[in-house]
């Protein structure tokens, strides 16, 4: 990776590992900053989609936001070195915990999703004295073609988002609350969207709904398209067009004057990152060939999740094609990463690279069966440090007390 040799990195961090490339993060970041030149824009990084401190000071330091989905990320942010105020709060279900830190830090904005929300969020504001800055996300209502339905999320029916019919009821009650100001209004379609279709149906709907809120009397600043850029992962996937994207998302925003907001998680981290993983068994059972890998679906759960198809490469010079299972040592029938996948012979030892990981890999392993979560890797030109250490068995066990005090209620 980069100027780096993997089997180096797995000698020096051990295995499994994610590694990802700080150039790749830097290109992807330029090559969508500058698809927006001469509209005033704003890329928020969507956090959920890798939130490691060391990948956030990158992103940082390009001059992005983050767009954050929880109290824990805003402390990420804020440790990672951002301003609250390049923070944009999104989310169905912030607790009053949640809003109160967003408050007392001064985050930039607050994207409402419910009526009862904007209460609290007002009840909250009036109790410490602040005034609220929100946008609306609206939910534009169109047909939202993705690989995989649980990452759908511009449409009818779905839990996310302000029903475009309750737009003006809401900004009007919006004027009632003291402690709420309504500065933008988004929305976001879903992720992983690969054609500009979703994009050219919604942003109308996004519009109308600018013009809602301005004929109720609110002077907004932003608007927001979410994120939902969608990557390459196999062969036969596309890539978003990102210039077409621009072109689309650019002429709306002039339209309204508004600076404009963006969402990329997946798109700006998702290409920089592998999982590295090394090959324990070959294993050949009832006519199949399996191989059997040191990382499994705690590691990285999409294959398993939403049947996530990931490329795996073999690191070092393999002879021989085989068609084989890739699977993890998890004792579930869904830790896999690869299904009757033809790919280069690997033998115990041989070091794989599953691609395509940085985003929604890391940020979603978990312990299942009690695995310490692996390390992550960043690596810069001819350079690379350990940027999570591996987790300790110690680790799995810390939060829980062997020797009780029980109370009762
Ligand atoms: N903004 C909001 C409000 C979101 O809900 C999301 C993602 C994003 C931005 C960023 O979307 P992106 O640009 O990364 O597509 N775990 C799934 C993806 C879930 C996405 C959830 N929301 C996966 O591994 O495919």
């Amino acid at each position: 990776m980069e100027g780096v040799p993997l089997p180096a990195i797995a000698a020096a961090a051990g295995t499994p590992c994610y590694v990802y490339s700080a150039g790749s993060i830097r290109a992807r970041y330029a090559r969508l900053s500058a698809a927006f030149d001469g509209v005033p824009h704003h890329i928020h990084f969507a956090m959920k989609a890798n939130s490691n401190l060391s990948v956030l000071r990158l992103l940082q330091e390009l001059g992005a936001g983050v767009d954050i989905v929880s109290g824990g990320e805003l402390y990420r942010a804020r440790v990672a070195g951002f301003a609250a105020s390049d923070v944009v709060f999104s989310g169905v279900g912030k607790s009053i915990r949640e809003i109160e830190s967003a408050l007392e830090d001064g985050v930039g904005l607050i994207n409402v999703e419910s009526e009862p929300e904007l209460i609290a969020i007002d009840a909250v504001a009036n109790r410490l004295g602040a005034i609220a800055s929100v946008a609306l996300r609206v939910n534009p209502e169109v047909t939202v073609d993705t690989p995989h339905a649980y990452i759908k999320t511009g449409e009818k029916g779905q839990k996310f988002g302000i029903p475009r019919d309750d737009v003006a009821r809401i900004a009007r009650l919006i004027r009632e609350l003291p402690h709420v100001r309504l500065r933008g209004v988004g929305m976001h379609l879903g992720s992983q969207i690969a054609n500009a279709d979703p994009m050219r149906d919604a942003l109308p709907r996004l519009l109308e709904a600018i013009v809602t809120v301005r004929a109720e009397g609110h002077a907004i600043e932003f608007m927001d398209v979410g994120g939902g850029l969608a990557v390459a992962y196999g062969p036969g996937d596309v890539e978003a067009d990102v210039e077409s994207y621009a072109r689309l998302v650019r002429e709306a925003a002039l339209e309204t004057g508004l600076t404009l907001l963006l969402e990329p998680g997946r798109f700006i981290v998702a290409d920089a990152g592998v999982l590295l993983t090394q090959v324990l068994f070959r294993k050949h059972a009832a006519g199949k060939d399996f191989v059997v890998t040191d990382a499994g679906m705690s590691d990285l759960v999409r294959p398993a999740l939403y049947q996530a198809y990931h490329a795996i490469e073999a690191v070092q010079e393999t002879t021989g094609v085989v068609t084989a299972d890739v699977v993890g040592p998890i004792c579930e029938s869904g830790d896999f990463f690869a299904k009757d996948r033809v790919m280069p012979d690997s033998h115990a030892g041989a070091l794989l690279a599953i691609r395509t990981a940085g985003a929604y890999g890391y940020t979603m392993a978990s312990n299942y069966n009690s695995r310490p979560r692996p390390a992550e890797v960043l690596v810069d030109a001819d350079r690379f440090a350990i940027i999570t250490e591996r987790e300790r068995y110690e680790d799995l066990v810390r939060l829980e007390r062997a020797h009780l005090q029980w109370r009762t209620a």
